[in-house]
């Protein structure tokens, strides 16, 4: 279980209570799974142990301050909550979980939790009767309606000498109720390709036909791989988004060197996810010289390009073979017809058009596979891909 922290990226929350002094054990916990921490302390945490010690024992440096110059010029709040594959708050103080569910960020550890993407779980810890309360009691009910994850806790004696339920989960069940977190869909080994933004077919050195594709959902699903714990090769076609960290990033431009890109990997490849917008045509005739505007009519020839996601389809072996229909109208028969024409394994259908899809923040899917369908509502690009790969793991797992 344990294996699903590995390479992970978490940040370690420590609030003021008196199982903080469990936090460094834990830490090390952590990091002897793999896992790479970053500490984010509370000011009342300090009072329990030091940011020295976190800091020995994460190798990193600690995070305190909202308001700190130098670390905004070095790792941002905003910058440190993208970086975290999880945020884990051990021990989370009855005060903490309050604060949390009212949506505060009055201090860097409610900021980063209200800006991460990424899951949150809460190792809660505090004396008997502050637990059996029912204002705590429906704090914690609350937040797990909103899906945070709440990890303990156990029961028996305290440091107050009362006996009862309260006590922070000891370091190693943590670690252990973390990695559960990243199990369902995990991706852990598998090699995952995936092909994103539009290519570009040239006329002349300086113009070409494309298309409206960003790229941000091939990144997105490429991120969310990674997080899955996929080796991910990601093959992108011209798009203005940053470089993604933790992957193998190809960069073509034609669909022709799309093509070749993806057949160079296939070899070890698993699973095979197609969400390149590939121009379907590209000019018969490149000129080698930017085309003058003389004639009255210009008519350019065009010839079909090689279908990536047909060809990788007839591999043998081959990887579990996922494509991507966006349509303007039919969508499902048309995703449909495409999964049985190509004989893929899987395809990921969305409908573009108002503010969804081609180059939106946001997108909605149907997934559809031989007997069965699933859909995912409206929602962000980068919250999408990770339901979906969640979703592609639990598939591929089953089926393997
Ligand atoms: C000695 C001592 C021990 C404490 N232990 C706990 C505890 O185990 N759990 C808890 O919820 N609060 C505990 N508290 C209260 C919190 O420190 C207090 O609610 C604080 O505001 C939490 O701040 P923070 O969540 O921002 O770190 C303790 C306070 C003291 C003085």
């Amino acid at each position: 279980m344990k294996q699903f922290l590995a390479n992970k990226q978490i940040l370690l929350g420590v609030t003021g209570g008196i199982a903080a002094y469990k936090s460094a054990d834990l830490v090390r916990r952590l990091r002897e799974v793999g896992a790479e921490v970053r500490v984010v302390m509370t000011d009342h945490a300090k009072e329990f142990i030091t940011p020295l010690t976190m800091q020995a024992v994460s190798g990193n440096p600690v995070h305190e301050d909202l308001f700190d110059l130098k670390a905004e010029a070095a790792m941002g709040h905003i910058e440190l909550a993208r970086w975290a594959d999880a945020i884990l708050v051990a021990p989370a103080t009855a005060d903490f979980m309050a604060r949390l569910l009212k949506g505060e960020a009055n201090d860097l550890l409610t900021t980063l939790c209200l800006a991460a993407k990424a899951p949150i779980a809460l190792a809660p810890a505090m004396n008997q009767g502050m637990w059996k309360n029912t204002l705590t009691q429906n704090n914690v009910q609350a937040l797990r309606e909103k899906g945070i994850h709440i990890l303990g806790p156990s029961e028996g004696s305290q440091a107050c000498g009362d006996v009862g339920p309260g006590r922070m989960l000891e370091p190693l069940d943590i670690v252990d109720r973390l990695a559960q977190i990243f199990v369902s869909g995990s991706l852990a080994g598998k090699h995952v390709v995936i092909t994103a933004g539009p290519t570009h077919e040239a006329i002349d050195p300086v113009r070409f036909i494309s298309n409206a594709s960003s790229g941000k959902m091939g990144y997105a699903l490429a991120e969310a791989a990674v997080e899955a714990g996929a080796r991910v090769t990601l093959i992108s076609g011209p798009v203005s988004l940053s470089k993604p960290a933790r992957m193998k990033v190809i960069d073509v431009v034609s669909a022709q060197d799309m093509f070749a890109a993806v057949m160079a990997e296939m070899q070890e490849c698993d699973i095979f996810l197609s969400v390149a917008a590939v121009a379907d045509y590209r000019c018969k005739t490149t000129a080698s010289q930017k085309i003058a505007k003389t004639a009255e009519k210009l008519t350019l020839e065009l010839e079909r390009n090689p279908d990536i996601l047909a060809n990788v389809a007839k591999l043998s072996p081959r990887p579990f073979v996922i494509g991507f229909a966006a349509e303007t109208e039919d969508l499902e028969k048309k995703a449909q017809a495409k999964l049985m024409n190509k004989n893929l394994d899987m395809i990921i259908a969305n409908q573009v058009g108002e503010g969804v899809g081609i180059g939106s923040e946001e997108n909605a899917v149907t997934v559809l596979w031989k007997d069965g369908k699933q859909e995912f509502a409206k929602m962000s690009k980068q919250k999408l891909a990770r339901e979906l790969i969640k979703f592609i793991g639990s598939f591929f797992n089953k089926i393997n």
